[in-house]
């Protein structure tokens, strides 16, 4: 026999069913409630509401695991490569070799951007945030491509708009990174890999050549792996409520990128940089700054720490943190805000509050560092995590018009005031 919850309101009782997923998770469905009884659910925050049924991300946080499509990520991120795993996670199988050779020669053939969007970049201030020239730049897209604002567009259709703007957004990224340097572009090279194809654009030069360690390489690899998807986050859930109204692609991406540029969300690795940096010049107490993320009255919060989710450590964080000792020994770069995030880390670890809350360094935590040894400035950070999210956006659009969701709209309990009458403006 299935099984139900019941509730009873208001002196009447209502059986609910209960949905199970494939990792034993457990929901009571009240999509009949209101209909029912008349009664919603209050949630802010969504802290215990499941908006939606996905096979995309597996995510326990009690445990600190992840998996991506079944697939831990600790064995993506030690095998995988990005495309690969971008793969995997929108069409929901690892590709044969050539199912990613031509993923791959498909992208190849589209990152090229229309020479019109350079006007774009000339018209932003120079000192303008990359997040806001990203999520512009995306958004515009659908200017370029006005066939992706069909509603009834086939899966075919779909998939050209996909293709399309993961080819597009190493390029933009790394022309919004040049346009802050004051430097010419670089086109993107086609028979290049993804990645080595971003940093190309992103560090290579006009004038030259460029080549790179494979130690960066391997290090952009696994920093996007480990950003594709993260279930229904605040950016993700934008995405998707964006997409449920019938938006095209490039405008529901472009709102989920803003959501993620948020200090609270994917703006975390740029204030923890920050904040590392603020803990230095002030002497290097990290006692100091534990004890003003403790303090009620202090609006400080520890950056990189702490999870909606994850009440354990983040499996992210764990790979991360090895990445970036690994990455910098081999760069022979000595960051004196490494050991300060250690300090940090094993004096918030050991402390009360932080047991107590479960509070855990999370992926944002270490990642600017290695950012940073790789020769990013802190204000790109966060639009490395979009390019890094872009495939998981893209896969929750996808599963989202699949599924022929209806469109997101909570409700609300109203806690204004009653009705009253309109008093003319002589009289108040
Ligand atoms: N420093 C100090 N106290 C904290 C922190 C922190 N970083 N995070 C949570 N707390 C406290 C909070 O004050 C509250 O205490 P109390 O119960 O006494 O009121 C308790 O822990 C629970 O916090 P919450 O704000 O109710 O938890 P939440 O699930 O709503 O917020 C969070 C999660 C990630 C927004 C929060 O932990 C935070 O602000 N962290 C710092 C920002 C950050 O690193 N964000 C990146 C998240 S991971 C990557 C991503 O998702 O993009």
């Amino acid at each position: 026999m299935s099984e139900t919850a019941s509730i009873t309101l208001n002196g009447s009782s209502y059986e609910l069913p209960v949905i199970t997923g494939t990792e034993n998770e457990k929901a009571v469905d009240i999509s009949k409630l209101r209909d029912q009884s008349g009664y919603i659910t209050l949630d802010p925050g969504f802290k215990n509401t499941g908006a939606t049924k996905s096979a995309i991300t597996f995510l326990d946080g009690e445990e600190g695991i992840l998996r991506y499509r079944g697939y831990p990520i600790e064995q993506l991120a030690e095998k995988s490569t990005f495309l690969e795993v971008a793969y995997l996670v929108i069409y929901g199988e690892l590709p044969s070799q050539e199912a990613l050779l031509k993923f791959r020669a498909d992208i190849n053939k589209q990152t090229m951007i229309h020479e019109d969007m350079k006007n774009f970049f000339a018209g932003f201030p120079s000192k303008s945030h990359p997040m806001g020239q990203l999520s512009c730049l995306v958004g515009a897209l659908s200017a370029f491509y006005p066939e992706s604002l069909n509603p009834n567009a086939t899966v075919e259709e779909d998939n050209e708009s996909i293709i399309n703007l993961l080819a597009k957004m190493p390029t933009i990224v790394s022309w919004i990174q040049k346009k802050s340097l004051g430097h010419p572009v670089v086109y993107p090279k086609n028979n290049a890999n993804y990645v080595e194809n971003f940093l190309n654009m992103i560090f290579g030069e006009v004038t030259g050549e460029s080549t790179f360690d494979p130690v960066v390489i391997d290090a952009m690899h696994k920093l996007l792996i480990l950003h594709v998807d993260h279930e229904q986050n605040c950016s993700t859930s934008t995405v998707r409520i964006v997409g449920s109204s019938n938006a095209n692609l490039y405008a529901s991406v472009s709102a989920g990128i803003n959501a993620l540029w948020g200090p609270l969300h994917g703006g975390a690795n740029q204030a923890v940089i920050e904040m590392l940096e603020a803990i230095k010049a002030d002497g290097g107490d990290a006692d100091k700054y534990l004890a003003k993320a403790k303090d009620k009255n202090d609006p400080f919060r520890l950056m990189g720490f702490g999870h909606r989710v994850y009440k354990n450590f983040d499996p992210r964080a764990k790979i991360i943190k090895k990445a970036c000792d690994d990455i910098l020994e081999k760069l022979g770069v000595n960051d004196p805000v490494l050991d300060i995030a250690k300090r940090l880390e094993e004096a918030a670890l050991n402390d009360q509050y932080f047991v107590d809350r479960k509070l855990y360094p999370n992926v944002d935590f270490y990642s600017g560092i290695i950012y940073r040894a790789l020769g990013f400035n802190s204000e790109m950070f966060t639009v490395l995590f979009a390019l890094g999210r872009l495939p998981g956006w893209i896969a929750q659009w996808k599963e989202m018009r699949a599924n022929k969701e209806p469109i997101g709209r909570p409700r609300q309990v109203y806690v204004g005031a009653t009705e009253r009458d309109y008093t003319p403006l002589s009289e108040r």
